[in-house]
């Protein structure tokens, strides 16, 4: 890959039309996590996916945590603009519209940190075990921007309640918010699968990007 600001991964358009998909994998993964689920929610989309920046024992994150759950906010901040950067970046280099984030826990949190910090970054987001990045989030223009949130009524990281305070914020800032509770855990299931490719079907017109 070429030396952008962050390491990545990046697979070119097969089928023209379909916005972009900016991957974002959860704590521990890498920039090749993600693709072959980006490969199935939508086919033929350029895919783009960085690995975090951030070192936890080893581990790869988007931003710094002090503990399980509690963030290191200031870090959000400073890795939400990175990660803008890293985008604006990869449009020019590769020639693309804004993209659709995918994000899968810490990834979903910090796709949700792009949109309330920089919501010129994305043009809609699936968020999945998303939980809320900011006690006390800025209030963007996101109107009419489409997000898809996919929680676990059973998952004991991303509790109901931060789930909903985000979608409480996404809603408030404008945004189109389908927040829908599975039966599952923090693992993702085929119902994931399932309603994100749907989603990406419909909710997501190419000119949105
Ligand atoms: C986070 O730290 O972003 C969340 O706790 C999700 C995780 O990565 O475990």
């Amino acid at each position: 890959m070429t030396s952008l600001s962050l390491i990545h991964r990046f697979v070119p358009a097969s089928r023209p039309g379909r916005p972009p998909l900016l991957l974002l994998h959860g704590t521990g993964g890498d920039e090749s996590d993600l693709l072959g689920l980006g490969q199935t929610v939508a086919p033929g989309a350029a895919l783009l996916s960085p690995r975090g920046p951030v070192s936890e024992n080893g581990m790869p994150r988007f931003f710094r945590r002090l503990a399980e759950g509690v963030f290191d906010e200031d870090d959000i901040r400073v890795r939400a603009d990175q990660l803008a950067g890293f985008v604006a970046e990869a449009r020019a280099e590769y020639g693309l519209p804004a993209p659709v984030a995918v994000g899968f826990s810490n990834g979903a949190n910090i796709a949700a940190a792009l949109l309330l910090l920089r919501p010129e970054t994305l043009a809609g987001a699936v968020l999945l075990r998303a939980m809320r990045p900011l006690a006390v989030p800025p209030r963007p223009d996101l109107a009419g921007r489409p997000v898809l949130m996919l929680s676990g009524s059973l998952d004991p990281i991303a509790s109901d309640a931060t789930a909903t305070a985000l979608a409480g914020d996404l809603s408030a800032a404008g945004a189109a918010v389908e927040h829908r509770r599975l039966p599952a855990g923090h693992g993702l299931s085929q119902a994931d699968v399932a309603l994100a490719r749907a989603w990406l079907d419909g909710a997501v017109p190419a000119a949105a990007a």
